[in-house]
């Protein structure tokens, strides 16, 4: 399936969403991940997969912590390399360069939708991972997720969105034995004032996959 972010005026333009239209969707994204990372038990060094223009990564970096990119896109890459901060290198979701729980957390943000196989890559994350797996992804099930899908754009068609108790099931499956807690909230209400709730219907979810270290898969 060919990757939409492989077009160089896409991944040219896609860091001034968070500065203008999606302003307030960064805000609420960043806390509601904020507050799950949180909830991993002692994280010191984040592997973001499908980094994009490193625009998550950076963030986690200001936050203290040791992140890396990695990405398919190689016109992605040189946007998050020219933004600057964390390291970043050229891979793929499903055969990630690492030796297993080589880091604390592996991250997906706004990634898993647009993968030929979600299972595949979370397995991947799941093994890289020594306490758990941090996930954002876009709602199905929900007005902003409707709107993205009724929307014709080629982007939006090329997606695949998840409901919250599909995304659970599916990390459940991923991580299997090692599954300790899965951990979700949803954000992006289409009422003002709302921050994340433990309800099925915002537009994105975040989720922590959190794992039990010392359990084999
Ligand atoms: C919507 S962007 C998300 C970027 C970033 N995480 C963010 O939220 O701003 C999805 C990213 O997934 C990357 N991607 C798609 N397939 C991939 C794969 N098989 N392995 C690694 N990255 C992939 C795309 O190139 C793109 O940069």
């Amino acid at each position: 399936m060919p990757n939409p972010f492989d077009d160089p005026v896409l991944a040219g333009r896609y860091e001034a969403w968070y500065a203008g239209g999606g302003r307030h969707a960064d805000v609420l994204e960043k806390e509601l991940l904020g507050k799950l990372l949180d909830r991993f038990p002692d994280v010191h060094t984040v592997l973001e997969v499908g980094c994009g223009t490193g625009h998550f990564t950076r963030w986690m970096a200001e936050r203290g912590l040791d992140a890396m990119g990695l990405d398919i896109s190689e016109p992605m890459l040189k946007e998050a390399r020219r933004l600057g901060g964390p390291r970043y290198l050229s891979g793929n979701a499903v055969s990630l360069p690492f030796a297993d729980r080589s880091h604390d957390v592996t991250a997906l943000i706004t990634t898993l939708e647009f993968l030929a196989d979600p299972l595949r890559a979370l397995v991947e994350a799941v093994r890289v991972a020594r306490q758990g797996v941090l996930l954002g992804v876009l709602n199905r099930w929900s007005v902003l997720g409707l709107r993205y899908r009724l929307s014709g754009k080629a982007l939006w068609r090329s997606a695949r969105f998840f409901a919250p108790r599909e995304l659970v099931d599916l990390a459940r499956c991923a991580a299997d034995r090692r599954v300790k807690t899965v951990l979700w909230r949803t954000t992006l209400w289409p009422f003002p004032g709302v921050r994340d709730l433990p309800l099925h219907c915002g537009g994105f979810i975040g989720m922590a996959v959190i794992l039990h270290e010392e359990i084999s898969a």
